[in-house]
């Protein structure tokens, strides 16, 4: 065993068997994480070698499933991939609490994606943004070379928007490029089109361009969706309430928004991920959406109908892609779509909107109910109980103990499973 250092390079060179043998002089794995890193699951290893650097294996997680969802009119099964308990069973809860009044209906969400061009070191401030108006045409046609495909499908480059900030650097242009990506999330098609222009740009504008890139705040690519939740469903009246001064306090105080906030993203983010898509786009351009008006806000928002039902309503950017990126690269992400059969990235969208606002739903009610912690229990204990080593005919048992104790913890698992061993009636 050599000493441990982190000074390696070229590692990216070798193989990854190659990679695993110098990793074993550096650290010391037993046999069975040795093969355990081997695994590489449904992944060939040349195919995901090309996905990132330096890869040594592959991480697996939970791939799950929520039921009842309908989508303006529209059956779906919807494919999560995440590593938290009960957020999948919750989602389908709320979802056929909505059901009853019909569902989900979201509104179209065009792909509209934009990069920013940093303009700097302007002389006259004014007239660059003149000539920039002067050449949107030529600006707009450079752009669309990049891509004649998506021009001759519907999409491409459409508009231009110019845009003035103060810095501490002076004074800046921002422009920005607004590209009808179709089905893509679209980062690298308005990347491609941002760097095609900028020489243009600096040439018209007497300016530096220094960044070209999307801007993940997709203001343009925002997706609207309500539902009515059965008030009996529920659970009455006072669950409602509850639900409702929920929403204030997250209304009022960007402490609770984040949690809020938090709880919708374990729907829209479990999908991100099972269909491939980029899950740190959607989060940062979900939390800036947040705060646009000054202060960290819900993204959703309650209100009665006239018969005492919940109406809710999300609002969220979501850049997601059925084409590009790893959507038809990473084999569950493929079957995730098959299992969607969402046929567009507005369609993606607007499922994904839905899947927030029950996931939203779904954490509210159990707030104002019994707590989050007696549906997050139930599974933990579960793993507790197989880590204290509890053979699966008891596991049953031992959970139901600990549930009962309210002592989720690997010794109690261990001292319960000892007492039924020794015959204790428990
Ligand atoms: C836990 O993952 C999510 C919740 O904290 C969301 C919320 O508090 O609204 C339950």
């Amino acid at each position: 065993m050599k000493k441990f250092h982190s000074d390696i390079s070229g590692f990216y060179k070798l193989s990854i068997e190659d990679r695993i043998k110098l990793l074993t002089e550096l650290i010391d794995f037993t046999e069975e994480e040795k093969e355990l890193i081997k695994t590489l699951g449904y992944f060939k290893s040349d195919q995901i070698d090309r996905l990132i650097e330096n890869v040594i294996g592959s991480y697996q997680l939970p791939f799950g499933l929520a039921f009842n969802f309908k989508v303006n009119d529209r059956d779906y099964i919807i494919p999560m991939v995440i590593e938290e308990p009960s957020v999948v069973a919750a989602a389908s809860k709320a979802a056929k609490i909505a059901r009853k009044h019909g569902g989900f209906h979201s509104e179209n969400v065009k792909p509209i994606m934009f990069s920013q061009i940093q303009i700097t070191n302007l002389e006259n401030i004014e007239s660059a943004r003149k000539a920039l108006k002067e050449h949107k045409d030529i600006l707009l046609k450079i752009a669309n070379e990049q891509d004649p495909l998506l021009n001759k499908l519907g999409g491409g480059a459409q508009d231009i928007e110019i845009r003035e900030i103060q810095t501490n650097k002076g004074e800046m242009i921002i422009l920005h490029l607004l590209v009808n990506v179709l089905d893509a999330m679209g980062a690298n098609v308005v990347n491609t089109m941002a760097e095609a222009i900028s020489p243009k740009v600096e040439e018209i504008t007497g300016g530096i361009v220094y960044l070209r890139i999307v801007s993940n705040l997709a203001i343009h690519r925002v997706a609207k969706c309500k539902a009515t939740f059965d008030k009996e469903m529920l659970g009455g009246k006072n669950i409602v309430e509850g639900i409702l001064n929920a929403f204030e306090f997250a209304q009022a105080d960007p402490f609770r928004a984040t949690t809020h906030n938090k709880g919708i993203m374990n729907g829209i983010i479990a999908l991100t991920l099972a269909t491939g898509n980029d899950t740190r786009a959607i989060e940062s351009g979900a939390h800036a959406f947040a705060s646009l008006k000054g202060q960290y806000l819900p993204l959703t928002k309650y209100k009665l109908d006239d018969e005492g039902n919940l109406v809710g309503e999300i609002e969220v950017p979501l850049a997601l892609g059925i084409i590009g990126g790893m959507t038809k690269i990473h084999p569950m992400a493929r079957l995730a779509l098959k299992i969607l059969k969402v046929e567009s990235a507005n369609e993606l969208s607007q499922v994904a909107a839905a899947l927030g606002l029950a996931q939203n739903v779904a954490a509210l009610r159990a707030l104002a109910a019994e707590g989050i912690q007696k549906g997050h229990m139930a599974l933990h204990s579960r793993n507790i109980a197989k880590l204290a080593g509890v053979p699966d005919n008891l596991i049953g048992k031992v959970v139901k103990k600990m549930m009962e104790d309210k002592k989720i913890r690997v010794d109690y698992a261990k001292e319960i499973l000892k007492k039924i061993e020794e015959g204790e009636n428990l």
